[in-house]
């Protein structure tokens, strides 16, 4: 028989999950969760790189892990919990730090982007922030990584990380494959649809929330940017509809002929209250799950320990080998 894969993914409890993280990356989760050895964490040390509100920090930590659940993330299938309960992931960062170029690190574009925009906060921790990325994923000897595009490139990093160890040190480490949805890898802003839809975008309509309120959904998308094209197709100069084509799709699982060919002839009016509709009822079960599971909080609590519990067992196994690989005296 052949070995279940392993995979491995993450958000940041910072805000609130979007309708991006939900096509890009959750959606995915679930469907790889039968076949496969799923970890999925809440990578809470990620989101320090950013200050946070210490008390903020830890309801929005619990409302992801909620909010895991609630998109359909089955809890006896899947390890589901929190990084910084697992402490081998910040050894392990520490020393594949050590095997890591700064000129690898200061070439990430997030690095660049996010030291713009935090001037004020250009700490250590968000230079090494790929390394912990790298650590998370190595852990675990993972062979899938589910994620958005924009992670590519420190999927890519790991990769070369991974080979690096390897190469020097003995075989220890998988070399994982990235994992990206043929469409929905990249869900843009619904006011600048050049731009990734982000729960960090200042720009209140720009993104849809899993969150956000029936109405806030509507007139999001009643507001969304289009063009003056006044045709529905799918095509890389009407960037607008070309992604609540891409919405519309992930969430009805109808191919994007068939969105295209349902919507021949109708205006743009129609086809953006549609798809507000389609998200809505996509949400409906997503919300009850939410409320029912914010009223169970001793259930939560269950499924973050089991998680961790497991994940430090699997976890411990991989740094005994590299701490061995490395020379140092085992404990
Ligand atoms: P983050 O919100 O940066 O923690 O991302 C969590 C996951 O969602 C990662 O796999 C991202 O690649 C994915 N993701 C974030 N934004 C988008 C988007 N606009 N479209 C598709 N995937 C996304
Ligand atoms: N950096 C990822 C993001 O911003 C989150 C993340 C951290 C992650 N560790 C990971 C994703 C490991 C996949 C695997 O989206």
């Amino acid at each position: 028989m052949k070995r279940k894969k392993i995979v491995f993914s993450g958000a940041q409890p910072t805000g609130s999950l979007t309708l991006g993280n939900y096509i890009g990356a959750l959606q995915n989760w679930k469907a790889l969760e039968n076949e496969h050895h799923c970890l999925y964490c809440i990578v809470d040390l990620h989101s320090l790189t950013v200050r946070q509100d210490p008390k903020e920090f830890h309801g929005i930590s619990l409302s992801f892990l909620t909010q895991y659940l609630a998109s359909g993330l089955d809890p006896e299938k899947n390890i589901i919990f929190f990084q910084s309960h697992v402490p081998q992931h910040a050894e392990l960062t520490w020393i594949l730090g050590c095997g890591t170029y700064v000129g690898e690190l200061n070439r990430m574009t997030q690095f660049k982007d996010k030291s713009e925009k935090n001037k004020d906060n250009v700490n250590s921790g968000l230079f090494t922030y790929p390394v912990l990325m790298a650590a998370d994923i190595l852990l675990y000897k993972t062979d899938l990584v589910p994620v958005g595009e924009d992670q590519k490139q420190h999927l890519e990093l790991t990769r070369d990380i991974a080979a690096r160890f390897n190469n020097l040190y003995g075989e220890t480490f998988s070399v994982p494959e990235m994992y990206i949805p043929k469409i929905g890898a990249r869900i843009m802003s619904l006011q600048e649809p050049s731009k990734k839809m982000s729960k960090s975008d200042v720009n209140a309509n720009a993104t849809i929330f899993l969150m956000d309120s029936e109405d806030t959904i509507m007139k999001k998308m009643k507001r969304a940017v289009t063009d003056s094209e006044n045709m529905i197709a799918y095509r890389d100069e009407q960037p607008g509809i070309k992604n609540l084509i891409t919405i519309y799709s992930s969430l009805t699982g109808l191919s994007i002929e068939e969105v295209v060919s349902n919507y021949e002839g109708k205006g743009y009016g129609a086809f953006k209250i549609d798809t507000a509709e389609v998200i809505i009822e996509f949400l409906r079960p997503f919300k009850k799950n939410y409320k029912d599971y914010m009223n169970n909080p001793d259930f939560i609590e269950n499924v973050y320990k089991k998680g961790a519990q497991k994940a430090y067992g699997l976890a411990e196994n991989t740094m005994t080998l590299v701490r061995e690989r490395m020379g140092l005296v085992q404990k």
